[in-house]
């Protein structure tokens, strides 16, 4: 198919790496305070905040050149056009943040994502300015839509194709045996440090503290890393993994976010130890997404 052809060279447009990797270094620093950086990947609303902001954005601006199109009132169009505007900017923040805890082929498919919808943002303000001189800035208007199309569909194609924003862990509860299922010896499992297990054919992350068992699933519900791969920091009562690829936290007791990028909990394991062999099963409630 077309488009999907073209967009699935974007992501092994490996030019693109370079503009990237500067980018991204500087949109880190930016994020230096981890608050904001949470606030803005939507952790305290339990999945990402950019698509609803885009939502709101998009669906503003695309009215205004619709009541363009067809010759409609301009005050109302050049209204929609300011708001439109205005909800721009933490629509940009929250999709650089997003952006920037990203894997490569999306990096590089979100650059022309976000450099289509800068044009289109221009071409929206250019209308705008046009209209305050007292021109109809309808050409501009309804090139903004035009490029806009584009710019929604390649953030279409990364949330829907490239998997950047969804929940990796949330068929967990649907995979994993509803029954216990035993995860080996407990004397096997290494005092401290976590380990991967399978339950079935889920894997699971297993963290023996003398003989108490935690057990979380494996994949981290940001972009799917071996959480079991991570590091345990914290102590009794503040135990949390951190996710090897982008720095997710996540409670150990229940499996909440404490940071991002993740937005959802991890989901947990019940675990027990009969006769020496470790045995766990999928608690079935989702349970609160954060702290
Ligand atoms: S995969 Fe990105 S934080 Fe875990």
């Amino acid at each position: 198919m077309w488009p999907l052809e073209q967009i699935s060279r974007l992501e092994r447009a490996e030019a693109l790496d370079g503009p990237a990797a500067a980018i991204r270094t500087r949109v880190r620093k930016l994020l230096s305070d981890r608050r904001v950086e949470d606030a803005l990947h939507g952790v305290w609303l339990g999945h990402p905040v950019h698509p609803v902001l885009v939502q709101a954005t998009l669906g503003t601006l695309v009215s205004a050149s619709l009541i363009d199109a067809v010759g409609g009132r301009r005050r109302t169009s050049t209204g929609l056009i300011a708001t439109g505007l205005l909800l721009a900017p933490p629509t940009v923040a929250t999709g650089w943040t997003d952006w920037s805890t990203s894997n490569p082929d999306q990096q590089r498919v979100g650059l022309v994502h976000a450099a289509t919808n800068a044009v289109a943002i221009s071409c929206y303000a250019g209308s705008l300015v046009q209209r305050a001189r007292g021109r109809s800035g309808r050409l501009l208007s309804l090139a903004g839509a035009a490029v806009s199309a584009v710019g929604a569909t390649l953030g279409g194609h990364l949330a829907y194709h490239q998997s950047l924003g969804p929940n990796h862990a949330d068929r967990v509860r649907d995979l994993a045996p509803h029954d216990w299922r035993s995860l080996g010896a407990l004397t096997d499992l290494p005092d401290g440090t976590p380990v991967r297990r399978e339950a079935g054919d889920v894997p699971v992350f297993v963290l023996r503290r003398g003989s108490e068992v935690t057990a979380l699933s494996d994949s981290c519900p940001h972009l799917a890393a071996p959480l079991s791969e991570g590091e345990v920091i914290g102590s009794d009562g503040d135990r949390r993994v951190v996710c090897p690829w982008h720095g997710s936290e996540f409670r150990l007791d229940d499996g909440c976010v404490v940071h991002g990028p993740a937005t959802a909990a991890v989901p947990r394991f019940e675990a027990r130890v009969v006769d020496g062999d470790v045995q766990a099963r999928i608690v079935e409630s989702a349970g609160a997404p954060t702290l």
